[in-house]
This record gives structure tokens, sequence and C-alpha cells, in this order.
């Protein structure tokens, strides 16, 4: 699998829009602001690939994007908590995400992007915990890790390492900055293991 194949197919604001459920999909999933749109950039060496803004809220689709071997995805989730959506649209978030995750055969995998300086909201222990529950392969991504200096950096990964491998062995834990390239092979190594991987 080649990420820098990567290319936009479609954009979906409910289940019916999502391409043909076959194949393989990796979900990026976090808050939002964590670094979802930037980490796929940054996978896929393409800066101009998926939007990113310093204002928080500006997936608000599904976006799907297909890899050369025309089986697998990367899949770019409307960042979660958006402070100001209301009530009614978080509702709407949460059921439409929900639905996506609980209905989607093609997914075999989810990443879950966090703020190395603010990890484990309310909102990943949710996620965390339907990861347990369907059994879906988890990989946390500790976004932003440059701003942290090393030993603090190394505080962050080894507390949330232990809180994640204690409860199931198909969740893992890596650091991740889109600003200095890091992790990125990691990444990349961990989806391999979970999209249709010939090379
Ligand atoms: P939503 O689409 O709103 O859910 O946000 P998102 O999770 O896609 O975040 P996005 O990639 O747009 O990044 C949000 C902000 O964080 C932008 O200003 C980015 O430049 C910044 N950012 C992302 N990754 C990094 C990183 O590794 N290091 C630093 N320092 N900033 C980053
Ligand atoms: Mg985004």
């Amino acid at each position: 699998i080649r990420f820098d194949s990567a290319r936009f197919l479609t954009s979906a604001q409910m289940l019916s829009q999502c391409p043909e459920d076959e194949g393989f999909e990796v979900a990026f999933a976090g808050r939002s602001n964590a670094g979802k749109s930037s980490a796929l950039n940054t996978l896929t060496r393409n800066s101009k690939l998926a939007r990113t803004s310093k204002t928080p809220g500006r997936t608000q689709l599904i976006n799907f994007f297909t890899l050369s071997d025309g089986q697998s995805r990367l899949v770019d989730l409307p960042g979660y908590g958006y402070a100001k959506v209301n009530r009614e649209m978080k509702q709407d978030w949460e059921n439409y995400i929900g639905e996506y995750l609980a209905e989607r055969r093609s997914l075999t995998g989810l990443i879950l992007l966090m703020d190395i300086r603010h990890p484990m909201t309310e909102f990943d222990e949710m996620m965390v915990r339907w990861s347990i529950e369907t059994e879906m392969p988890l990989r946390v991504l500790l976004t932003k890790s440059d701003k942290l200096k090393k030993g603090p950096a190394k505080n962050a990964f080894l507390t949330v390492r232990n809180q994640l491998e204690s409860q199931a062995n198909w969740l893992s834990v890596q650091m991740f900055s889109s600003l200095k390239k890091e992790g990125v092979q990691e990444l990349e190594a961990w989806l391999r293991s979970r999209l249709a991987d010939e090379s």
C-alpha cells in the first residue's frame, strides 16, 4: 500500500451516501482540533488532501479517501465536541457517526487522535469503550507531541499505554506529530495490518 496514492473519493452526510461497503476502511476519529485532518495529510504526503483549520469544527462531513490498491480507504470523521455547535447538532453527530461505526462492515480499524496535552477526555473514553465492546482494533495517536518536552511527552504516553493495554490487546498507542513528521512509519505499519496489504 502506498499512502501517498490517496485521492479524495466522496463526502457523506449520512450512511446512505457512503461509498459501497466493501474492501477495507480505517477511520480517523477524535475531538475537534485534535489533528485528524493534519495527520491524514502527513500520512499521505499531501498537504491539500484534507482541509485543516485553526477553527475547530472544520470537518463536518465524513470524507472518504481511496488508496491506489482499489480496496482500501481512509476516512476523516468530523470532530467531536465542537464547542459552537448546539446540543441538537451534537445529538446529530452522535447519531450519524454512531450509525457509521455500528453499521459499516468494511471498517477494520479505528485511529483515535488525542492532543497529547489533554488525553482521554470523556469522548475518548467513550470511543475506547466502544472499541472494547465491538473488538474493533484501535490505535491511539497522541498528537502534537512537539508541544511537550521529551519527559512530559513520555509520561503522557506511558500513562495512556498503561490504561489501554490493561483493557484489551487490540488497543495500542503511539506518539505523533504532523509538524515534526514523527510517528509516521509506526502509523503506516499499524494501518497496513488493518488494510488489504500486498506490499
Ligand atoms: P476538526 O476537523 O475541526 O475536527 O479538526 P482536526 O482534528 O481535523 O484538526 P486539524 O488537523 O485541522 O488541526 C487543528 C489545528 O492543530 C491546526 O491549527 C493544525 O495546524 C494544528 N496541528 C495539527 N497537528 C499538529 C502537530 O502535530 N503539531 C502542532 N504543533 N500543531 C498541529
Ligand atoms: Mg478535520
